[in-house]
């Protein structure tokens, strides 16, 4: 794959994240002026010092969804979308702006107000009526990957069980850390084990919430990020690929893996010269939409043998103090997934971490960050992996 990536040559000189929730009393525009402003001021800039936006939300027909709440003055907006990827999707656009040399300084924001339109893992989008697609929800699709992955490896259910929950628990439990975060508290494991089911193995606890937020990121050339900020985030890689969606039709896809993730991981670590995930990625954000997703993730990612996450996860390699900690914000399993919002909610736990201002959840001298993003199903998705770095 001919991808020359952008190592090093633009930086993350601003950030700013809503909290996540149900924020009934306040609309979009309100998300996106909060997180917006909140960008401005890490930065230390005004809205006239950017040159141009991309917005990431679904279902917007322009850039007025985003001109019209921050008043910008006849500049160009970008609406993008991309699935569950759509926020990574506008740093990503925005970011190769910058590189280009067309823009000295851009905003990359997402945004997606999801608890008031009605919107649940439970509400099936009509199939269309060739049987091309199936009308499964969308725990129900990725509860595939559970029994295929066991069945596999032989772990029999109970021990399935056993490491699906203790995801769960983990990204809980640094959720719990996380004043941003939709879920704040802790969950015993045997709550986990005992929720509701909603698509057999997958209890609710398995499943991402359903939340309201926005994040914005302030994106420079490399060169003058020092300008803005003491501690820029250069980014290493942005990769993003779409894949055929092959799977759904196909006898060979086994539920085991998302061969998108593994190009664009692929992708991402040759952009940034990564030969060994494992040891060279200090901390991860994962597109843990449910809980066998991230453990498919962790092998996708490098950073775990094939047949071998369930093992780490019971020994806690991906705990906040463990060898390689994955969601140390709390994921999507504490943060809800407000789709355009989602990718930059995770750069911005990049941005803490890296900077030293995680707080209770802060990880001991991380390096290296990686964000991944999801978008679509198994066996039919597009995948997006970043890296970033001091
Ligand atoms: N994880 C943890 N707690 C959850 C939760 C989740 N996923 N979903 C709801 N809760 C909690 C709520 O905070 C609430 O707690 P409280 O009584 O202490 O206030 C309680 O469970 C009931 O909440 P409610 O909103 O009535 O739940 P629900 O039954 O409407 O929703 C799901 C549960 C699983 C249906 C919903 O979370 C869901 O649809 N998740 C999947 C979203 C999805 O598929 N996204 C696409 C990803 S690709």
């Amino acid at each position: 794959m001919a991808s020359n990536g952008i190592c090093d040559k633009v930086a993350i000189v601003g950030m700013g994240c809503t909290s996540f929730g149900e924020h009934w009393d306040r609309s979009s525009e309100d998300l996106l002026v909060d997180a917006a402003n909140q960008a401005y001021e890490s930065a230390g800039v005004d809205a006239d010092a950017v040159d141009a936006y991309w917005l990431g939300t679904m279902g917007s027909l322009s850039g007025l969804t985003l001109s019209e709440p921050l008043k910008i003055q006849y500049k160009p907006v970008t609406h993008v979308e991309n699935y569950c990827a759509t926020g990574s999707e506008a740093l990503r656009n925005a970011a190769y702006a910058v590189a280009s040399g067309a823009y000295d300084c851009v905003m990359a924001i997402g945004v997606e107000k999801l608890k008031d339109s009605g919107f649940s893992g439970l509400v099936i989008t009509p199939p269309p009526s060739d049987g091309t697609d199936a009308a499964l929800t969308a725990p129900a699709q990725f509860s595939m990957l559970a029994p295929a992955y066991f069945e596999k490896y032989g772990l029999d259910a109970e021990t399935g069980k056993e490491v699906l929950s203790r995801i769960a628990y983990k990204n809980h439990a640094n959720g719990a850390k996380n004043p941003k975060a939709q879920f704040r508290k802790e969950v015993p494991l045997e709550t986990i084990k005992c929720s509701p089911k909603v698509a057999d193995p997958l209890g609710i606890m398995d499943c991402s919430g359903v939340s309201d937020g926005s994040a914005a990121a302030i994106v420079v050339r490399a060169e003058d990020a020092h300008k803005y900020t003491d501690t820029p985030v250069f980014i290493k890689a942005l990769s993003f690929v779409a894949g055929p969606a092959e799977g759904p039709l196909s006898q060979e896809y086994d539920f085991t893996t998302f061969p998108e993730v593994v190009a664009s991981a692929k992708d991402a670590y040759k952009q940034a010269g990564v030969s060994n995930p494992r040891e060279q990625v200090s901390m991860a954000e994962v597109h843990d939409c449910f809980t066998p997703t991230e453990l498919v993730l962790y092998e996708d990612l490098g950073f775990a043998e094939r047949g071998g996450a369930w093992r780490d996860v019971l020994e806690g390699t991906f705990e906040l103090d463990g060898a390689l900690p994955v969601n140390p914000d709390g994921g999507l399993k504490s943060f809800g997934h407000p789709i355009g919002a989602s990718g930059l909610r995770m750069m911005y736990e990049m941005w803490l971490q890296l900077r030293g201002e995680a707080g209770d959840r802060q990880i001991d001298s991380p390096k290296l960050g990686l964000t991944h993003n999801l978008g679509g199903a198994p066996g039919r998705c597009v995948s997006f992996v970043s890296l970033v770095g001091l």
